[in-house]
């Protein structure tokens, strides 16, 4: 983690680098619609020329924004964490989060796209789409928690002797394409509901449903770039 007094972001950091060392950052990008979980690889540089954004402008948002949240930042620090540390905070708050949020989603997904269906047509691609997610994410997390975590605490343990890393190389890269499907939908359900805005019309219920997704919108990029910007690679690291 770089000093706390001095970050330096140039174009040519990658994102996910930004986030690892300062978690804060994460909210930046995500008012500039900029993806750095599964496009944390990419460099300030390339991420901001998808959207037409200046680095160095980018760059001056994200020390402001470093600095402004110097007194204490509100997420974990994922970087500072051992390998099981990280994979039981992972559970204990983002996959927690998502089994209780999931079933919530879908339920009034369903209900806002039986009763206004007539007034908006792409309520039920949206109802389509959250229960996609719910089902692919429920599933994701399974592997995750009865496959590849333990193989990570057992890397992480030094218990796994002569451990070959192809092996867990192979589930990794099938969780990182599952991420890239799940951002995918997610980004669909964004442009659907022209960024989980309300309409002067829209109920209650479709209200909830706007802000929960753009809640878990918000946690997917977190829970993501902390698996594949370091979970991911660091145990890779360690079974090499
Ligand atoms: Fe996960
Ligand atoms: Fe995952």
């Amino acid at each position: 983690m770089p000093a706390a007094t001095a970050p330096c972001f140039t174009p040519e950091t990658k994102l996910g680098d930004i986030v690892a060392a300062r978690p804060a950052l994460a909210r930046v990008f995500e008012r500039l619609g900029l993806d750095y979980c599964c496009g944390g690889q990419r460099t300030l540089a390339a991420a901001c020329a998808t959207k037409q954004l200046d680095p160095p402008t980018v760059a001056a948002m994200l020390e402001a924004a470093a600095a402004a949240t110097e007194a204490g930042p509100a997420e974990v620090d994922a970087a500072g964490l051992t390998l099981t540390q990280l994979a039981d905070h992972i559970e204990q708050t983002h996959h927690t989060y998502l089994k209780a949020e999931l079933p919530r989603l879908v339920e009034m997904a369903g209900r806002v796209a039986g009763k206004h269906a007539w007034r908006d047509a792409r309520l039920p691609e949206v109802q389509a789409g959250v229960m996609a997610l719910a089902e692919e994410m429920l599933s994701h997390m399974q592997k995750e928690e009865k496959i590849l975590f333990p193989l990570v605490r057992q890397i992480d343990a030094g218990t796994r002797g002569g451990f070959h890393c192809g092996s867990i190389a192979n589930p990794i890269r099938q969780m990182e394409a599952e991420h890239e499907s799940a951002g995918r939908v997610t980004a669909r359900l964004r442009e659907l509901t022209d960024g989980f805005t309300p309409t002067p019309e829209s109920c209650n219920t479709h209200r909830a449903l706007l802000a929960g997704l753009a809640e878990f919108e918000s946690d997917l990029h977190r829970h993501v770039h902390k698996e594949n910007n370091i979970l991911f690679p660091r145990t890779l690291a360690r079974a090499g």
